[in-house]
């Protein structure tokens, strides 16, 4: 498939940044900026900053994301939030299954794929993260574990839920570390993804799915980039929280 005919997406993960107030300060600036994208345009924001976020994104193309879910709708679960809670409050978005999520706080394919399932259930649209870490790639094993990720996070989602899938590649090794994957790195492994996909699923399944690079990227390697034939959009960490710097990788997916 072309890749002009896949949706590029352009969406920031905010991490553990911003208050509320701060969110919509950031998000008026950001708006006006990337008014006439012509890519998806998402801010992935801190819970507590949703309401705020929906109320200073309305009636604008930015849309806004959650940063992970549950998979239970209720329960005993402290400090869990279910899809029910961010669909009622207009969240479209979920990433699931970060790095950070699976270094810091125990995450394992396992429970991506129960999130992702629950997410899908809901009617909200998850952006997967899958990738390697340094070791991994330098033990030349790269394509096994995105393999392994692909494969268990994605268990038991149909073809036609997959429509409603984004993966984000993201080599952790390049996380917040100012060290981007090359464009030739990237599309590596973005196609890999795309290939995985088409053998899960089958080749039109797998072209119709938005594969993401994220890890440093910033509004001075966003083109080249974007300009790879399986990277259809960005998954952005530091370079997000700074409007003019989003709005210009916006820019480059608009082209
Ligand atoms: P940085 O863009 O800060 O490297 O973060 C990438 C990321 O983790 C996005 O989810």
């Amino acid at each position: 498939m072309d890749k002009a005919k896949r949706k590029a997406i352009i969406a920031g993960n905010w991490k553990m940044n911003k208050t509320p107030s701060e969110a919509t300060a950031l998000l008026n600036q950001i708006t006006p900026l990337v008014s006439d994208a012509d890519c998806e345009v998402i801010a992935c924001v801190p819970y507590v900053d949703i309401a705020a976020a929906i109320e200073a994104t309305k009636g604008t193309n930015v849309k806004i994301g959650a940063e992970n879910c549950h998979w239970a709708e209720s329960g005993a679960f402290t400090g869990e939030i279910s899809t029910g809670m961010l669909k009622e409050l207009g969240v479209e978005y979920v990433v699931l299954g970060h790095s950070e999520r699976r270094q810091y706080f125990g995450e394992t394919d396992e429970t991506v794929n129960k999130r992702t399932k629950a997410a899908l259930a809901a009617g909200l649209k998850p952006i997967v993260c899958v990738g390697e870490l340094l070791w991994e790639r330098e033990c030349d094993i790269t394509e096994e574990v995105i393999a392994r990720q692909i494969k268990l996070d994605l268990w038991d989602v149909t073809e036609d839920e997959l429509k409603n899938v984004v993966i984000a590649y993201e080599p952790v090794w390049a996380i917040g570390t100012g060290k981007t994957a090359t464009a030739d790195q990237a599309e590596e492994v973005c196609a890999f993804i795309r290939a995985q996909l088409a053998k899960l699923y089958n080749q039109a399944a797998a072209d119709g799915v938005t594969i993401q690079y994220g890890g440093s990227m910033n509004d001075g390697n966003a083109d080249e980039l974007l300009s790879k034939v399986n990277v259809d959009g960005g998954l952005i960490g530091g370079a997000s929280l700074v409007a003019e710097k989003f709005a210009a990788i916006v820019k480059a997916a608009s082209k």
